[in-house]
């Protein structure tokens, strides 16, 4: 727990150096610069919560790719009063908020359908419909500084509630951890060996690994870390062939180059 408040606070710190960066970003875009969330929150300041909280927006994907305030929570950007503005944005501790928690997933799923829909599969989500408990979308992406975790801190995630003093499964964090772990290398090696490898047997040998690596990461919405590993290995024995087939390697020692 200690080390998950120590990431969120690095995270806060390096994102507070971003602000001025940031701020030139969507001085550049105008679109952004005419909502009124935007344009009004941006000069709040910092030393309050909510100042906090707007600013670490910045710098987040959904910021770069102009997704606003109001896709999240609501309310009308083109109102140029505070008050007109907030209508039907509410606190996140509020159930008509569209980011109360239990309402989160739905919220994110507007724009991230797939991941929506295998979550909604989950053990995880039937428990947060019944009982209000297990994690959502922002357990382990963050709110508004969206990222993606790294395999330590997800196993923090994990750990909250997957340990061995409460008891369920205590094994699912180290688990979890080496899963994503296989899931980055298999990341890396497949961008290593589309460099290496261009011919079209081998493209779609590439292809096909592609194809299992993204259904492995989709796949981490529903939590089968089984099926993530199943859907790894075929993407690895594609992988593999291609290492056999050694066909046109565009470098001259492809071996050397290669894990
Ligand atoms: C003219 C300035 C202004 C505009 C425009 C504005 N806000 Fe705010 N907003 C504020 C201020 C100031 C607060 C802090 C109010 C407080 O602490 O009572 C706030 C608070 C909030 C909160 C925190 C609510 C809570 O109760 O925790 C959210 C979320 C929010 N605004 C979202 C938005 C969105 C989305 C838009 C656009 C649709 C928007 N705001 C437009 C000034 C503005
Ligand atoms: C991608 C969705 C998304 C975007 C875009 C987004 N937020 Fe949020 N925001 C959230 C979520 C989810 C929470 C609450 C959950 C949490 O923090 O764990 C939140 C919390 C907040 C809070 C804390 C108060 C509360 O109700 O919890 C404020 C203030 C806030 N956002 C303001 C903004 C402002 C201002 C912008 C635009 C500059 C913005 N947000 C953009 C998703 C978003
Ligand atoms: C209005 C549409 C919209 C909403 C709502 C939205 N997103 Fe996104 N999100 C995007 C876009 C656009 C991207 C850029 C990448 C892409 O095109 O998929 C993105 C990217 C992401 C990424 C990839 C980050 C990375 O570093 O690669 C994550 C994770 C993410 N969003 C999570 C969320 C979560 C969690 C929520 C809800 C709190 C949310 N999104 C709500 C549009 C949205
Ligand atoms: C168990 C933790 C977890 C939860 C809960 C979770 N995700 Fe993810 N998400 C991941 C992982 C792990 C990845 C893949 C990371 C990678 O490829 O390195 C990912 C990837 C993504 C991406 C793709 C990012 C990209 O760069 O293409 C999006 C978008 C996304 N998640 C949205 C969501 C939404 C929306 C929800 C809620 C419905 C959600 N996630 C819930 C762990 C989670
Ligand atoms: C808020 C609490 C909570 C968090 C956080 C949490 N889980 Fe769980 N998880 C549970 C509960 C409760 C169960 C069900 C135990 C039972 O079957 O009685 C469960 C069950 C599981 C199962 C077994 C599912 C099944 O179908 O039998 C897996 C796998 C799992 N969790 C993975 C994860 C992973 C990976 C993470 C971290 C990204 C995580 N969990 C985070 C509460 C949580």
């Amino acid at each position: 727990m200690f080390k998950l408040i120590k990431y969120l606070l690095a995270f806060s710190i390096v994102f507070s150096g971003l602000f001025v960066a940031g701020l030139q970003v969507y001085a550049d875009s105008g679109a952004v610069v005419n909502n009124s969330c935007v344009r009004c929150h941006m000069a709040l300041s910092s030393s309050s919560f909510v100042g906090t909280k707007s600013h670490s927006w910045k710098g987040s994907i959904h910021q770069e790719r102009g997704v606003t305030c109001d896709k999240c929570h609501g309310g009308d950007p083109e109102a140029k009063t505070e008050r007109l503005a907030h209508v039907g944005v509410f606190s996140s501790s509020n159930p008509d908020s569209e980011v109360f928690y239990k309402n989160i997933p739905k919220t994110c799923g507007k724009c991230h359908g797939a991941e929506y829909y295998k979550f909604t599969q989950s053990f995880h989500y039937k428990k947060l419909e019944t009982t209000g408990q297990g994690p959502n979308c922002v357990t382990c992406h963050g709110s508004m500084v969206t990222s993606v975790l790294q395999p330590d801190d997800l196993a923090n995630v994990c750990e909250r509630c997957h340990n061995g003093r409460i008891g369920i499964f205590p094994y699912v964090p180290e688990k979890a951890k080496a899963v994503l772990l296989l899931l980055q290398e298999s990341k890396a090696l497949i961008g290593a060996d589309k460099k290496l490898y261009t011919s079209k047997d081998d493209q779609k040998l590439l292809d096909s690994a592609q194809a299992n690596i993204s259904s492995a990461r989709l796949e981490w919405h529903t939590f089968d870390l089984d099926a993530i590993v199943g859907y790894l290995q075929n993407a690895y024995g594609s992988l593999g062939k291609v290492n056999q087939a050694q066909k046109t390697p565009v470098h001259k020692k492809p071996q050397s180059k290669k894990k």
